[in-house]
């Protein structure tokens, strides 16, 4: 039987570490891409070395060529510049679109039957310049982000309760900027409500480090988060390519649910082998869903700085 194709484009820290995850999962055939002559070459031949040693086949290729990715079942695009210290990802606007734009181009043109999954910042301006350029359907093409933004608010808890980060149950919503939305109403520790749990001022304070947890992690490295970006990438390309039906947080393009229209953002989706095929709503209180309209404001804006 052959393997499902995954493509990942840009062989930075992030698309590497996407690769890397995926290829020690051993069910798909995984193309690393780059336009730096070597980078992806080496990357793979150094991914590949690992299976040997934790069990898995060496199927990762690395290439310059789009040739290469043809034929892709799922397409993750990383590339674009990261974060610099003291650049918001809103900064990178106009320098990422155009290479996102050229990216969705090239891999459409020789996949046309892909379901793409964008991370290049900013996030959700990037889903509507991918889904503008592809010319794909809303359900085919949507970015990630809230699964590392609930994935950073999920650590915090633990920590905090010292619970497992395993019995952490939450969502975070909106677009992936400072105004990200966690929803503290549906946060449960093993299905006790985390307010029960923690007091106002602490949940606070992580709804905070939550929110600007990939600047948190810029200011300390010099660059941007590449671990549990690579790793969330990575779990949507299994519940779409192994159709789990898995319930995520992921940038859907939203007409009229939550009140939205024509917009990217985080909300909870099911991902299955068509990609998106449902999205759900959560009710929210009062706070949250001011929150929300603010958050989809700031992604508002930046979407209008857009050229395109
Ligand atoms: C982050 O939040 C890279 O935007 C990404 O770390």
């Amino acid at each position: 039987m052959s393997r499902p194709k995954v493509t990942v484009v840009g062989a930075g820290a992030t698309g590497a570490t996407c690769a890397e995850v995926l290829a020690q999962r051993d069910y798909a055939e995984i193309v690393l891409t780059d336009i730096k002559e070597g980078l992806p070459q080496g990357k793979a031949l150094d991914i590949n070395q690992m299976g040997p040693i934790l069990g898995f086949e060496a199927t990762v290729t690395g290439t310059n060529d789009y040739a290469d990715t043809a034929g892709s079942d799922v397409v993750v695009i990383t590339a674009g510049l990261p974060r610099q210290p003291g650049m918001s990802r809103d900064d990178l606007v106009q320098t990422n679109e155009k290479i996102v734009k050229s990216v969705t181009e090239q891999i459409v043109a020789s996949s046309p039957d892909a379901i793409l999954i964008i991370l290049s910042n900013p996030l959700d301006a990037m889903c509507h310049v991918a889904k503008a350029a592809s010319g794909l359907p809303k359900e085919r093409v949507f970015g990630q982000a809230g699964i590392l933004d609930t994935a950073r608010y999920r650590t915090f808890i633990a920590w905090e309760t010292k619970a497992s980060v395993k019995d952490v149950q939450a969502l975070v919503l909106g677009g992936h900027g400072d105004q990200m939305v966690p929803v503290i109403s549906s946060t449960t520790v093993g299905g006790v409500p985390l307010r029960k749990l923690v007091s106002a001022e602490r949940i606070q304070a992580m709804v905070e480090r939550t929110a600007v947890g990939g600047g948190e992690i810029v200011k300390l490295l010099g660059t941007s988060a590449w671990y549990a970006p690579g790793a969330a990438c990575a779990q949507m390309v299994d519940s779409i390519l192994l159709d789990e039906k898995r319930v995520l947080p992921c940038t859907a393009y939203l007409e009229g649910e939550y009140g939205i229209d024509g917009l990217y953002m985080g909300v909870p989706v099911k991902l299955g082998r068509s990609g998106i095929e449902e999205i759900y709503e959560v009710d929210l209180d009062d706070e949250e869903q001011a929150a929300l309209a603010k958050s989809a404001d700031a992604v508002r804006d930046v979407v209008g700085v857009l050229a395109a």
